[in-house]
């Protein structure tokens, strides 16, 4: 129960990674709002929770959406411990192909979406007097850029980064802004990967997923569940002295 009493919001929670940590936050005794822009899941997977988690609608590029979700948030928990910057999209795609469409939507999305959502809580935060935790979702691909995947690359690059400068801003009013930069996570979201490098390398559906998980020194893709350890220990006081760092949770992918 380390997280006992503490109210969280969890970005892009319907599924996926953000689903897994909001069950391990209510586990381990938070409340948890599921806020994503896909209601209807993010309503079931609140049910299937129980009753410490709850559905909010959540567009991450809307500031309204934002500013109501978080006031939606403080109404019912009297105010917030944590968030978790989660929602993103996936795109790629060669260099001469990217088109300004798929770069607005994902800076939108996996940058502005963090950078405001983070501002709000933080505002909220220092309103309420509550030494808060805050984690971004960064990548592996922000650590190195990759032929095919420029665009996501440099969102997550962006993430790192922006989690250095808010860390050192936010740690005197007691809010920890860290990061965690998974490696290959295996579920929806690589379904949709799996299938653009299918597309974009000639290959077929399932190669490149056991490419990766090939190269990968755990020897094997990682799981959502892997990665909750870490979102628990960052949202937890037995962090208070770590300062905008970006841990990866990789199987050994990457070391930085
Ligand atoms: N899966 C991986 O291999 C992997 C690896 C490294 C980093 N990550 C990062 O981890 C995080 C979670 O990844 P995942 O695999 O669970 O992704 P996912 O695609 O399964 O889930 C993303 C969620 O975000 C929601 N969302 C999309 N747009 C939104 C918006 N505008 N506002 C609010 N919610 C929105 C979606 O509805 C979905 O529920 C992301 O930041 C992702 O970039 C994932």
């Amino acid at each position: 129960m380390r997280l006992k009493g503490k109210a969280a919001i969890i970005t892009g929670a319907a599924r996926g990674i953000g689903a897994a940590f909001a069950e391990a936050y209510v586990r381990e005794g938070a409340t948890v709002a599921i806020a994503d822009i896909d209601m209807a899941r993010a309503e079931q997977t609140a049910k299937a929770i129980g009753p410490s988690a709850f559905a909010i609608r959540l567009d991450v590029t809307d500031q309204s959406s934002i500013d109501n979700a978080i006031a939606e948030v403080e109404k019912r928990c009297g105010g917030i411990d944590i968030l978790v910057n989660n929602a993103a999209l996936f795109d790629m795609a060669p260099i001469v192909e990217i088109t300004r469409a798929s770069f607005d939507r994902l800076f939108n999305i996996n940058v502005g979406g963090a950078v405001f959502t983070l501002q709000a809580v933080a505002r909220s935060m220092i309103r309420n007097k509550r030494k808060g935790k805050i984690i971004n979702m960064a990548s592996q691909a922000g650590r190195r850029g990759e032929a095919l995947v420029a665009v996501y690359c440099a969102s997550k690059a962006a993430i790192i980064s922006f989690t250095q400068s808010a860390g050192l801003d936010l740690i005197r009013h007691g809010i920890n802004v860290n990061a965690i930069a998974p490696g290959v996570v295996d579920g929806e979201h690589w379904e949709g990967v799996d299938a653009l490098f299918a597309k974009y390398e000639n290959l077929a559906i399932g190669e490149k997923k056991r490419q990766v998980a090939a190269g990968v020194p755990y020897g094997r893709m990682g799981t959502a569940e892997d990665l909750v350890g870490m979102a628990v220990f960052l949202a937890s006081e037995e962090s208070n002295y770590i300062v905008a760092q970006t841990y990866n949770v990789d199987g050994g992918q990457w070391m930085s």
